[in-house]
């Protein structure tokens, strides 16, 4: 959840630190900090840090004339100790600066260890520790590289860390363990960086590392060892992150920019499908049709919005593929004595690819004895496809707002996909079935656009929630995981209390909230359960409650004393859910403004989860 980058060069390497540091700035961003060494006769290491956002750090880099040819810098998301100046990486002990990404588990035992020795202790971070064995072991007699790499033996839990010695001013050293690293390429120079985003002006050319490799960075060439410190050459990968998927352009916020790239992001996530005119097992890798068709049902594991993918597909998967699919939440899953059926196909939906708990459920459900594994992603490489032996990676490009938008409607195309293969592989998708699945995928980005061209009247809608304390939104069947997709981004952004149900289950509790004050917002498309959504709606505004309701073009509905209604298109079929989630976002998104709050880093969260 932290964001780290360093550089060795023959130029100044500050504004490489700074530009890297505030495109990290989505894994965290409650204060930030750089090290650099001071060159001279006696090299010395400075730092700055400070709490806020990259912008106030570098201001005071710049006040303070920071320049040099070595620096490392990190942005925080806080788990050990609160957000302080004390608490904000780089970490120093005695000529030794450290950032680390992760948490350490054995933390306190390490610092009971230390202070045996006499280190003394200034942040509440887990971090410190290892700054301390770092120089116990330098003070030792080891080098940069042999004290890392001791250390780092010493250590549980998760760890990516760049490290660097008034000692040793030709180089820095870095280390990989549970969370992501790559070091950059470079001519004459080099880098290191939580991902490719931070590095990117610089250089594509990126040897990721792998769990236990340490790296020795020079300005002229750059060393990895495996964890048993044997030098290793992991290859040299050529990034295709687009700079301008990384900037705003003409947009306000990421997360505009983003839920408005639904429309291509869509295209390119479907358009292998469309150039084969059908839906291959290929699309799921080379080996994905013996898999495939072998397994006889599905168990998907993910969080936040990558699960409520996974509950659409449920809906999916078992209606038209005939194979009987679990949806769970990663973070439950991983602790539980599930059930294994070695037969049921493990899918993991991810963004990221790199959350803690999804991959952490993974290893688990390999370890009950499921023998296949999927990984439906959107950042290639990440840790989670890299651990699964079937990978289908979404290409809605870089997603930099902490709401997920684009990311979740191509997980739900990659879903749909899987899922008209497994039906055609399980004999209950014909040939028929299969081109009319087709065109509707092919209609879809269309359909999408034309979702968002709903935008201004959404805002107007928004207008009014921005003065709620709380909402309701309802939906049912395929819908209804889009309901808790528009609860979680109205929370997420605009700190409004919301929640979701299925709208038939509201007689059951929450009918007791529904009163003039509470907006029930009701995703409502022409299908099958429509008089029964109907129904339902009856009950709220019996009660007085408010309904905001979003409709297709082609059903009957109409507005009414304390009934809205915004006509999205003409009914999507299957698809339905996709273009339904795009007015739930843009509420969200216009709501979050009206209030003022920060869209793209709201408070408190960060864009990767990668801690427990
Ligand atoms: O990267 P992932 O898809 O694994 O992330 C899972 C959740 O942390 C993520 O979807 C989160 O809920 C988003 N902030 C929701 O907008």
């Amino acid at each position: 959840m932290c964001g780290i980058v360093g550089a060795i060069a023959d130029r100044d390497v500050v504004p490489v630190l700074i530009e890297g540091l505030k495109r990290l700035e989505y894994r965290g961003y409650d204060s930030s900090g750089i090290a650099v060494l001071e060159q001279g006769a006696q090299p010395d290491i400075r730092r700055v840090r400070r709490t806020g956002r990259v912008s106030e750090m570098a201001s005071a880099a710049d006040a303070e004339g920071f320049n040099s040819v070595l620096g490392i810098g990190h942005t925080r998301w806080a788990t050990h100790g609160g957000v302080t100046e004390a608490n904000a990486h780089p970490h120093i002990s005695a000529g030794v600066a450290l950032v680390h990404n992760g948490i350490i588990e054995n933390h306190e035992e390490q610092r009971e260890k230390l202070r045996a020795l006499g280190y003394v202790f200034e942040s509440q971070t887990d971090t410190e520790v290892i700054a301390h064995l770092m120089h116990h072991h330098l003070k030792g007699g080891d080098s940069l590289l042999s004290a890392l790499q001791r250390t780092v033996k010493e250590l549980t839990g998760a760890y990516a860390l760049a490290v660097m010695s008034r000692a040793e001013p030709d180089h820095f050293v870095c280390a990989r363990m549970g969370c992501p690293l790559l070091v950059g390429l470079g001519d004459g120079e080099n880098f290191v960086a939580s991902d490719v985003s931070a590095i990117i002006s610089s250089t594509r050319r990126v040897i990721f590392l792998e769990e236990g490799d340490t790296a020795d960075v020079r300005r002229d060439g750059v060393q990895v060892y495996d964890a048993h410190d044997q030098p290793i050459d992991r290859g040299v990968h050529l990034s295709d992150v687009s700079l301008a998927s990384l900037e705003l352009g003409p947009y306000r916020h990421f997360m505009q920019k983003e839920v408005h790239e639904q429309p291509r992001a869509l295209g390119d996530t479907i358009e292998a499908a469309i150039d084969a005119g059908g839906f291959p097992a290929e699309l799921f890798g080379r080996n994905a049709e013996a898999v495939l068709s072998g397994i006889t049902g599905v168990q998907i594991l993910a969080c936040g919005t990558s699960y409520y993918a996974g509950m659409t597909a449920r809906y999916w998967i078992e209606s038209i593929a005939g194979l009987p699919c679990n949806v769970e939440i990663a973070s439950e899953y991983r602790y539980r004595a599930a059930y294994a059926d070695p037969k049921h196909l493990v899918v993991t939906l991810s963004q990221s690819g790199e959350t803690l708990d999804t991959m952490e459920a993974l290893k688990y459900a390999k370890s009950l004895g499921h023998l296949h594994t999927l990984s439906i992603c959107n950042v290639p490489e990440s840790a989670i496809p890299r651990a699964s032996e079937l990978v289908c990676y979404t290409r809605a490009g870089a997603e930099i707002g902490v709401a997920s938008t684009k990311a979740f409607t191509t997980q739900l195309a990659a879903l749909f996909q899987l899922t008209v293969v497994l039906g055609k592989l399980h004999g209950r998708v014909d040939a028929t079935r299969e081109a009319d699945y087709l065109e509707q995928l092919r209609f879809l980005p269309g359909s999408v656009q034309h979702a968002l061209n709903m935008e201004p009247q959404i805002a107007a809608w928004a207008e009014r929630f921005a003065r709620k304390s709380s909402a309701l939104f309802l939906g049912r069947g395929l819908h209804y995981p889009i309901a808790l997709e528009g609860a979680l981004k109205l929370k997420e952004i605009t700190y409004i209390h919301a929640e979701a149900y299925p709208a038939g289950e509201l007689k059951h509790g929450p009918l007791a909230l529904v009163d003039e004050d509470m907006p029930v917002v009701v995703i409502a498309p022409n299908d099958s359960l429509l008089e029964k959504v109907k129904s339902n709606m009856q009950e709220v505004r019996a009660r007085g409650g408010e309904l905001f309701v979003f409709a297709d073009q082609d059903s009957n509905f109409v507005e009414s004393e304390g009934v809205h209604v915004i006509r999205t298109p003409r009914h999507a079929g299957v698809l339905s859910p996709i273009v339904h989630t795009i007015p739930v976002q843009l509420l969200a998104y216009h709501t979050a403004l009206a209030r003022g709050t920060d869209v793209d880093k709201p408070r408190n969260l960060a864009k990767s989860v990668t801690v427990e």
